[in-house]
């Protein structure tokens, strides 16, 4: 047995596929044993009557990146990554934006250049598509595809981001060709503009209008709509940030029928309400995402969707915006639900929220839980058996819970920038209290102990999705190499 840098004595050792009591031992940054009892490494940390789990992985969130309406994030690869520690994640793979008239590959590397200076934890990137021109689709997808970027989301609606279905097409043809995972944000743009244009035209402007105009009927027809063109290519696709049980039904028929459909969820989806949003003046604005909050039957059919795995992933989708006029509310108490920045904060609450009120209310299993937020990501996302689960070789990235220990959300004691949460003053039972990231203790004692920029880029492998064979459909394999000889332009 090579000499071990750290142990963990005595823990509650959860994958998501197994459940025991074990020692972990740690070497080089990677996990070197999981043994019934191991001699003590040089440093020891007891575990008795705590859970050992995999650190998570949240694959949607948005950091250090420009929205569609402008609006930078509040928080950098520094804070993100911090407050993403302290709420149990160790890997955190958010999007290099592409907008309109970009080259993709200037943007990926520039983006790369912000990580790499200031990330405390290992990650990745997906790319977001607005603007799939020849050249992107040809050279730099491809390219970058190569270098380890293998997912990338592309927007139906959102006037600057969003996408027309034979660019959707388009983008879904190289990723099938590629080996990449396309991620859509699923909601009819023409249901949204009309039904603000009406709104607004009757004087209706407060906060709560916004899951007006974003009713189900957009997601559920978009949703259903992303799942047919990528059926056409026979290419797999996930949908993120569903909110709709129209939706989480589409996929779930998808998948019963073989289809490689999958879906993400966040926690706000299984835990706010479009109630939320009516509050006065513009407070609401605090709960303004898209798609937004919905009702309780909604969140009832997300946390079934959740527990029969017809969604595969819960991630944050935080999206960083201060309660001013630097982010939510750009003409302060006269913006209209047409003008508030879209997205709430997430990232350090997203497992905490996830653990209080689905696993301890018996909404989900632990090994689901451990499944939702850490592995099924490493395996959509090609990081898997490196990250998303505690094995020997793989990355000792490990989250030590205290499963008995309660707080009430503060956001004065986050560590993100936004400066209010969603879930002020809401009791959580349940808290990661060590957070080990390659085999370095990074959160302990409520301290980060880690220095920016000791997070490593991640080249991710081609998605589980993609590298499973399964026989392509006669007429989706016919379109796919009429399209790898004659690329649209
Ligand atoms: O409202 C949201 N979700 N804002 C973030 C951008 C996105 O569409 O994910
Ligand atoms: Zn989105
Ligand atoms: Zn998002």
């Amino acid at each position: 047995m090579k000499k071990l840098d750290l142990t963990i004595h005595g823990g509650r050792v959860v994958t998501d596929s197994s459940d025991c009591r074990a020692d972990i031992g740690i070497a080089a940054g990677k996990i070197a044993a999981i043994e019934d009892k191991l001699e003590r490494g040089d440093r020891a940390i007891d575990a008795h009557g705590k859970l050992v789990l995999p650190g998570g992985i949240d694959s949607h969130c948005h950091v250090e990146q420009l929205s569609g309406m402008g609006i930078l994030c509040a928080d950098d690869w520094y804070s993100a990554t911090v407050s993403a520690a302290h709420g149990g994640t160790t890997t955190i793979i958010p999007f290099a934006a592409q907008h309109r008239g970009q080259s993709v590959a200037e943007v990926a590397h520039a983006y790369a250049e912000l990580a790499k200076a200031k990330s405390i934890l290992d990650y990745s990137y997906h790319l977001i598509i607005s603007d799939p021109t020849p050249r992107a689709l040809n050279e730099e997808l491809p390219e970058l595809i190569r270098s380890g970027i293998t997912s990338f989301k592309v927007y139906m609606t959102y006037e600057k981001l969003k996408l027309d279905d034979a660019q959707l097409l388009d983008v879904f043809a190289v990723a099938a060709r590629e080996g990449a995972l396309p991620m859509v944000h699923a909601e009819n743009n023409d249901v949204i503009t009309w039904i603000t244009r009406h709104l607004l035209a009757a004087g209706h402007t407060a906060p709560k209008y916004h899951a007006v105009c974003h009713d189900p009927a957009a997601e559920n027809e978009a949703t259903n709509r992303a799942i047919s063109l990528a059926g056409l290519l026979d290419t797999p696709v996930l949908i993120v940030h569903v909110s709709t049980k129209g939706a989480a039904q589409a996929i779930h028929a998808a998948r019963t029928l073989g289809a490689p459909v999958f879906g993400e969820t966040c926690p706000h989806y299984v835990l706010l309400t479009a109630d939320n949003l009516d509050l006065p003046g513009v407070e609401g604005a605090k709960y303004c995402c898209s798609p937004p909050p919905r009702d309780p039957e909604s969140q009832q059919a997300i946390w079934e969707a959740l527990s029969i795995q017809s969604l595969s992933v819960v991630s944050s989708d935080h999206a960083p915006y201060r309660y001013d006029e630097s982010g939510k509310l750009p003409y302060g108490d006269k913006t209209s639900f047409k003008q508030i920045a879209n997205g709430l904060p997430g990232l350090e609450l997203r497992m905490p929220l996830l653990f209080s009120e689905g696993v301890l209310k018996g909404k989900i299993s632990l090994e689901q839980f451990v499944a939702l937020t850490s592995t099924n990501h490493a395996r959509l996302y090609g990081l898997h058996p490196r990250k998303g689960t505690l094995a020997v070789g793989a990355d000792a990235d490990i989250a030590i819970w205290d499963p008995d220990r309660k707080l009430t959300v503060r956001a004065a004691e986050l560590h993100d920038k936004v400066g209010y949460s969603p879930y002020e003053g809401m009791q959580l039972t349940g808290w990661p209290v060590t957070v080990i990231s390659r085999g370095e203790v990074i959160v302990e004692d409520g301290e980060t102990r880690a220095k920016a920029g000791r997070g490593q880029f991640i080249a991710r492998g081609v998605p589980e999705p993609l590298r499973n064979a399964r026989p392509i459909r006669a007429g989706a394999g016919f379109l796919r190499k009429l399209f790898a000889s004659s690329v649209s332009n």
